[in-house]
């Protein structure tokens, strides 16, 4: 295929991270239904903190990067890439909306000879029962003969500036073997450490699935080990430690499991496998498991607070940290609501403090007020501190200091990355 003119359709965390580094190779279009986020990037800034200014603005002004919401503006592209939200409803059920919005865009412009791209995650089969149908209704053309499709999933980990888009290995997947080379080609000629090509569309769209419902069971199973060995007065993370000196034992940490991705995606398979006669009872047990976490760190705050003899009702607690992961604004499906939330049917003195997330977003989407400030202002006057996201600027604190009275408050540390003198519990 000759003279590619990249659009990628949906800006989030996975969209423009991919849709910059194409533009270094290839003529980039960004299209999102949007207009606020598409006037941001224009100007050069992420709200997503994934592509820095510089980057972004290096893109727009020396490789003509740019990003509209005008579907006529993407007409002449010929490699459609998608990448907007899977999300599950409030039963856990997939929802194919963004996905059969953005198809419908495709199907308006796509042209005979071009081929689009899902990046999304997906269970197996959307791309071809869900998504090319949209397209082909749309267009009037046929898939395979017309126009061309492929999978290749996305591995970006918001927050995380080592694992960047380019040097992501990544899997690529086409309708037939010779669309399927290109398309590896196209993404192979931007990317540090290449890709693997999948036999079929199907394998790639399972194996992006797979590789997160596998995080989800093993830190489901951390979780329960933590629920075990907390009822026994062992410390978890001192097990840990000492089972990871084999060299075959997987190490990994309890905690909250949040975010658009972990705590999503496994439903999208279990909902699948349920149209074939098989109940993923291991997802399904993991999947409750780690949705259960944070009322159980609220818990087991409270059980502390008991023992120290402070009141839940009177007690002043702050939450330090509110986004689903350290060091990013990632405020999707966050389990520290789930810790505010328990904790406030005893007490409404919660303060939540994170420097990251944003203030009007965590009011809309949660309907929590969160402060932003010097974290200096807030020493000596709390009974109660939970550390529920590791961000780097609470490193420098003194946890304790935070106390009204650091010999009879109590802190627990759900990262469990606080120093053990400092603390009375943790996961
Ligand atoms: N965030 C991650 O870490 C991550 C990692 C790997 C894969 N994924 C997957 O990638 C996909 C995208 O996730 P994300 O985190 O980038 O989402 P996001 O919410 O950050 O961004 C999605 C963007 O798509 C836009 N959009 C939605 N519907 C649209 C439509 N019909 N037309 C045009 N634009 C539309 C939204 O306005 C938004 O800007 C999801 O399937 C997700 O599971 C995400």
């Amino acid at each position: 295929m000759d003279n590619i003119k990249i659009c990628v359709i949906g800006l989030g965390y996975v969209g423009l991270p991919l849709a910059r580094l194409f533009s270094t190779k290839y003529p980039t279009i960004g299209f999102d239904m949007n207009q606020s986020r598409v006037d941001d990037l224009n100007a050069g800034y992420d709200v997503t903190l994934e592509v820095s200014n510089d980057l972004l603005k290096n893109a727009i002004d020396n490789y003509g990067f740019r990003c509209t919401t005008d579907i006529d503006e993407i007409r002449d592209c010929n490699f459609y890439v998608v990448a907007v939200p899977t999300p599950v409803d409030n039963n856990n059920r997939s929802d194919l909306k963004p996905l059969w919005g953005a198809s419908e865009t495709v199907g308006k412009v796509i042209k005979p000879g071009d081929i689009v791209v899902y990046e999304s995650t997906v269970y197996p089969g959307v791309t071809e029962e869900e998504c090319l149908p949209v397209i082909e209704r749309v267009s009037g053309l046929k898939f395979n003969e017309d126009f061309f499709a492929g999978y290749s999933p996305e591995r970006i980990n918001p927050g995380d500036k080592l694992h960047t888009v380019e040097k992501i290995k990544k899997v690529t997947s086409g309708s037939t073997p010779e669309i399927a080379d290109v398309i590896d080609k196209v993404y192979n000629s931007v990317l540090i450490n290449g890709t693997h090509k999948a036999p079929s569309i199907k394998v790639a769209e399972a194996s992006k699935i797979i590789e997160n419902s596998q995080r989800d069971v093993n830190i489901a199973f951390m979780n329960e080990l933590a629920k075990i060995f907390n009822a026994m007065g062992i410390d978890t993370k001192d097990v840990i430690e000492a089972a990871s000196s084999k060299w075959n034992f997987i190490k990994l940490s309890p905690g909250l499991v949040g975010g658009h991705c972990i705590s999503v995606d496994p439903y999208y398979l279990i909902q699948k496998a349920q149209v074939y006669g098989v109940l993923p009872r291991i997802m399904s047990a993991a999947r409750r498991l780690n949705d259960g976490m944070g009322a159980y760190v609220a818990n087991q705050t409270i059980k502390l607070m008991n023992k120290k003899g402070i009141l839940v009702k009177d007690a002043k607690i702050l939450i330090l940290g509110i986004t689903f992961k350290e060091n990013c604004p990632d405020i999707r499906n966050t389990k520290v609501v789930d810790i505010y939330y328990t904790l406030a049917e005893y007490t409404s003195n919660i303060t939540i403090f994170d420097l990251w997330a944003d203030i009007a977003h965590v009011k809309e989407e949660y309907g929590i007020d969160i402060v932003k400030d010097d974290l200096n202002k807030f020493a000596g006057k709390y009974d109660v501190v939970i550390h529920a996201v590791a961000h780097k600027d609470f490193e420098v604190m003194d946890i304790r200091s935070l106390l009204a009275d650091p010999k009879n408050g109590v802190v627990y540390d759900v990262k469990s990355t606080l120093n053990k003198n400092q603390i009375d519990g943790r996961l």
